[in-house]
Parts: C-alpha cells; sequence; structure tokens
C-alpha cells in the first residue's frame, strides 16, 4: 500500500544517500530482507539491539564482517538515530506498527527519506496513511503493508476496477503459503496475534469501518489449480488497502490464518475481552513469544490472492493473483 510520494526538497540533508536500514534484521523478515538487498548490491545496515547477533545475522546476509551496524533498542532510539544520519530509506521488520511505524517513518521524513514495513493490521495501515500530507510535503515514499497479503490482494482489485467507475461492494480473500521456521515464535509475532485477537473484525459498511466478528463469514475457497483452502473475516491491512483501492462503500477481507474452526470463532470474542486487560495482555505475549514451533512445509506450491468486485448495476468481477511463498 503505497501512500505518499512527492518532489518535496532534501537540498542542505547531509544524508547517508545509499544506506537501506533493516531494522529487525536479526528476525525472520529482517534476515531474508537483507539478503536478498545485499545480493543486489545495496548498501544495507543491520539495525538493532544486539550488535552480536547483528553481526551473525549480517554475515548469514553476505555482507562483510566489519559492516556498519547501528545498534539501537527502541522505535524512539532508532528514529534519533535516522534524524542524525538520514539513511535513504528505513525497512522497518520490528513489528508493534501501530506503535513504531509512525515514530519511525516521521524520522525518515524529516530528512526527506523513504520507508517500508510489513504491517498488517488496521490501526497501523490507517495510521500511516494519516500522514500522506506530511510525506509529499518532505518528498517522502512510505510504504506500509508490504507483506503478501496487502500487495496480493490490493492488485487484483485495482486490475478489476481499472476503467471503470467506484463498484458498490468489494471481497478480498488472502491465503499465504508459508513454510514454518523452527525456534520461538517470538514477540514480534505473538504481539501480533495477541493484538489480532484483542481488536476483533472489522468491515466497510455505508463508507464506514464497523466492527465485526473475528472469523466472520467462513468459507472455503477452492483455487483455480482445484486446491482448496479455509478462510474467514479479519481486521485487517488487506481490507484497509482495499477500500482505499476501490472506494466501495461495502468492503469485507477475508485470510486462511482467521480462525475457522466452529470451537475456535466461539471463544475468540471472550479471549479477545481477557487479552485486552494489560496484565493478561503481557503475559500472553510473553508466553506465546516462547513457544517453540517445529519446522514445516508449505502448505500449497502456492500463494492466492483473490477479489470478488460488484457494481451497483449488477456487474461481477472475479480475480486471482498467484504467487510464491
Ligand atoms: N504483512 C506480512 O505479510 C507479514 C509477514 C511476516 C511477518 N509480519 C510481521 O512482521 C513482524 C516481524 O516478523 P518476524 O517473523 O520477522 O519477527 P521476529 O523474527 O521476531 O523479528 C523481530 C525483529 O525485530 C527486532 N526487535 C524487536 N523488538 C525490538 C526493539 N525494541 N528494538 C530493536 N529491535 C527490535 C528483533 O531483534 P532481536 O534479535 O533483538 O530480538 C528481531 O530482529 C511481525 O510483527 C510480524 O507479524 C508481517
Amino acid at each position: 500500500m503505497t501512500e505518499t510520494s512527492g518532489t518535496g526538497g532534501t537540498t542542505g540533508v547531509n544524508r547517508t544517500d545509499d544506506e537501506v536500514w533493516i531494522v529487525g534484521a536479526t528476525g525472520r523478515v529482517g534476515r531474508g530482507v537483507a539478503g536478498r538487498l545485499t545480493a543486489r548490491g545495496l548498501t544495507v545496515v543491520p539495525v538493532g539491539r544486539s550488535r552480536e547477533r547483528m553481526a551473525a545475522a549480517g554475515a548469514e546476509a553476505g555482507l562483510p564482517a566489519d559492516a556498519k551496524v547501528v545498534v539501537a533498542d527502541s522505535a524512539e532510539r532508532i528514529a534519533q538515530e535516522v534524524v542524525r544520519r538520514h539513511p535513504r530509506v528505513v525497512v522497518n521488520t520490528m513489528g508493534d506498527y501501530a506503535t513504531t511505524a509512525p515514530v519511525i517513518a516521521r524520522a525518515c521524513m524529516s530528512g526527506g527519506g523513504h520507508y517500508v514495513d510489513q504491517a498488517n493490521d488496521v490501526v497501523a495501515a490507517r495510521g500511516l496513511l494519516a500522514l500522506h500530507e506530511e510525506a509529499t510535503r518532505a518528498g517522502s515514499t512510505l510504504v506500509t503493508g508490504a507483506g503478501f497479503g496487502v500487495l496480493a490482494t490490493e492488485a487484483v482489485v485495482l486490475k478489476l476496477c481499472e476503467g471503470r467507475p467506484a463498484p458498490h461492494r468489494v471481497r478480498v480473500d488472502s491465503v499465504a503459503s508459508v513454510a514454518v521456521e523452527a525456534g520461538a515464535l517470538g514477540a514480534a509475532l505473538a504481539s501480533g496475534i495477541v493484538d489480532a485477537l484483542t481488536a476483533g473484525g472489522r468491515r466497510y459498511a455505508d463508507g464506514e469501518l464497523v466492527r465485526s466478528r473475528l472469523g466472520a463469514d467462513p468459507r472455503r475457497l477452492t483455487f483455480p489449480d482445484g486446491t482448496s483452502a479455509k478462510t474467514a473475516g479479519v481486521a485487517s491491512g488487506e481490507l484497509v488497502a482495499a477500500r482505499a483501492a476501490a472506494e466501495a462503500p461495502f468492503v469485507t477481507a477475508t485470510s486462511s490464518l482467521a480462525p475457522t474452526a466452529p470451537l475456535l470463532r466461539a471463544v475468540v470474542p471472550l479471549l479477545g475481552r481477557l487479552l485486552s486487560v494489560p496484565a493478561l495482555r503481557r503475559l500472553a505475549v510473553d508466553r506465546l513469544g516462547r513457544v517453540t514451533v517445529k519446522a514445516a512445509p508449505r502448505p500449497r506450491e502456492h500463494s492466492w490472492g483473490h477479489a470478488v468486485v460488484e457494481w451497483a448495476d449488477g456487474t461481477r468481477r472475479e480475480g486471482w493473483l498467484r504467487a510464491g511463498e
């Protein structure tokens, strides 16, 4: 979901012009991004709280042993370093995006630098999009939702709506097929799961973002290659992106990550209420973050993005996007 770009000036800024900072470079996503950008010849700078872990991750990514790293242990401290040194781009993979994204993105804008994250929740996505005017004035580009779900569903919606007036209703479905890496779940992923349970579901009705049940409208999707998966409603970045792309008054989003089993769907509202108690939330994030998972292969050969778009005159269009992991 790219929201901002502009032609504002960076004149006079003493920028570390070619550097791409990876916040969370020791994590699952950060390691992958650092490795791929290094392989493309970009000047990658790991940013994180442990110099040793970053050195190990840097070596794995193909960085030289004496490569620069930035040590900082909170979004605020990272932002201070960004303001001081003006990297060209900051890729934020540290999680808790509703809190960390605006702090780091604003620091990027202070020097006309650019910002990318993998947020996929409604609060974080709307929070970053709200910085549009500010970013345009700064000449910065801010990208949120740069993960599979938003990219795969927004692209299909844009294609289906190409050259047509705003539709009446949009539904998007995201089914990622991802291999599981062995090890602890980690705090970033754990807090994302707990936040999703606490927030409950969302949809757009008559142009307004309204509450719905997490796991609403469960269904089995059959993909064009004959395989299938269950999806159900979530409050996600996909929902925000589809609404922004189509400007339809009625929008829903489902994901294969949402609870679809009847028993789980029944207990989710109560679980969400319990986890909204701060002490219980902290405990749950801590415990869940320590849970170790076994390595598992991808469940399907492909990841799928899907959209169904309907216009007031009864026209209906459907599209699929097929991707790797
Ligand atoms: N939209 C999508 O498609 C998508 C896909 C995958 C993941 N995600 C989201 O992206 C986030 C990262 O996922 P992940 O699986 O890569 O998590 P992860 O493996 O736990 O990595 C988190 C990274 O952030 C760093 N970090 C955490 N807190 C920090 C702090 N206070 N200061 C500095 N660095 C800090 C960690 O550093 P340490 O080594 O010091 O712990 C680690 O490098 C999660 O929120 C996840 O939900 C989104």
